[in-house]
């Protein structure tokens, strides 16, 4: 039976992660389910955001499905304690180099993005981030008196960008056979006129490519993907890039789509193990209040039986049902707008459930 590790973490994690788990029981389908702490919650109740026993679960699972972390009473703790630290290390520990953010403009929800309809309506593109290496766990990286330049002596910081061949090799594989199953089209977002890393980056896409003569490979430097993505968003289709640039774009790419409460995101290793998280963080002005969206998640729970669980059917009936609620008129606050219906975080979700019962 496939073991699923439910993370909920803080915030409005814990409430949108009870919506998922309602959509998950109400599917014909067997799951071993194990909840855990992770994030700002592991800290309080066991003195670390990623404590052994979580990530013992995690890395025993099939599959993850994560909530948010972060919450502005952990600021001041050092960095290793941040409730941030959990994601970052869940990711590293189990290598899920490869995290899929797919931008889907809902027809209904095409007049809560900021940008003018046109721009956006059926707008569908999937970013894929490397998401394991880049300045985000480069080495070496910390604090120091600087050795050299214009202020040798002062005070300073630095941390490392920097990528080996097979890290970029495995995620452009990844990013073609993406781009093949869609419209046959790559977009490689570098900075490989400033940065060495991301000429490197560029060579290796370039190589990888050989492989895969359907797909047409384009790449682009990373200021004017920012800018094509807010001027023609859907000359884009599959787009792949580092991990600090993906983590910009991505939410810059969500912002397109109306509200980021309804993005899911997957990420996942060569096994296909993989966690499954809302685009979104834990939103902690707005936790507890019955209000947050549940869709990002549900929708993630969706990639997660399509990705690592091997239930496409059960992944379409999901995805068909979150429509449909739209289709409905049902808005949480975050895309509520004249003439439709405002509901709470469990009304959406107990629609869904509905919706996926009507379906019979
Ligand atoms: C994301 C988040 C994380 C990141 C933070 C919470 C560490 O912004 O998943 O995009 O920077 O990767
Ligand atoms: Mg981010």
């Amino acid at each position: 039976m496939s073991k699923i590790a439910i993370l909920p973490g803080d915030g409005i994690g814990v409430e949108i992660i009870a919506e998922a788990r309602k959509v998950l029981a109400c599917l014909d389908l067997s799951f071993e389910m194990e909840q855990a702490e992770v994030g700002g919650a592991a800290y309080v109740a066991h003195g670390h955001p990623l404590p052994d026993s979580t990530l013992n679960l995690a890395k025993s699972a099939d599959a993850i499905l994560f909530g948010a972390v972060g919450d502005w009473q952990f600021d001041k703790l050092e960095r290793a304690l941040r409730p941030e630290q959990a994601i970052l290390g869940l990711r590293k520990n189990l290598q899920l180099f490869a995290n899929f953010r797919p931008a889907i403009c809902y027809e209904e929800l095409t007049a809560a993005s900021t940008l003018k309809p046109e721009i956006v309506a059926g707008l569908d593109i999937l970013i894929i981030r490397e998401l394991t290496g880049d300045i985000y766990f480069g080495q070496p990286r910390g604090r120091r008196e600087s050795p050299d330049g214009a202020f040798a002596g002062a005070p300073e910081a630095f941390d490392t960008m920097r990528y080996t061949k097979p890290e970029i090799e495995r995620i452009a594989h990844v990013a073609f056979q993406a781009a093949r199953k869609r419209r046959g089209k790559l977009l490689s977002v570098d900075k490989a006129n400033v940065l060495e890393t991301f000429q490197f980056w560029r060579d290796v896409v370039t190589e990888v490519h050989a492989g895969y003569p359907d797909v047409e490979l384009e790449h682009m430097y990373v200021d004017n993907a920012a800018m094509q993505l807010v001027k023609a968003p859907k000359r884009l289709d599959v787009v792949v890039t580092g991990n600090m640039f993906g983590d910009i774009l991505s939410d810059e790419a969500a912002m397109l789509t109306g509200s980021i409460g309804m993005l899911p995101s997957a990420s996942l290793n060569d096994r296909k193990q993989g966690l499954y998280e809302p685009s979104h963080g834990s939103a902690p002005d707005i936790a507890g209040k019955g209000i947050a969206n549940p869709l990002a998640t549900i929708l993630s729970a969706a990639m997660m039986l399509r990705f690592s669980l091997d239930q496409e059917a059960a992944a379409q009936r999901i995805e068909a049902a979150v429509k449909s609620v739209l289709a409905q008129g049902l808005r949480t606050a975050d895309i509520h707008s004249e003439g439709t219906r405002k509901v709470g975080t469990a009304e959406m979700g107990d629609a869904v459930v509905a919706a996926l019962k009507a379906q019979g």
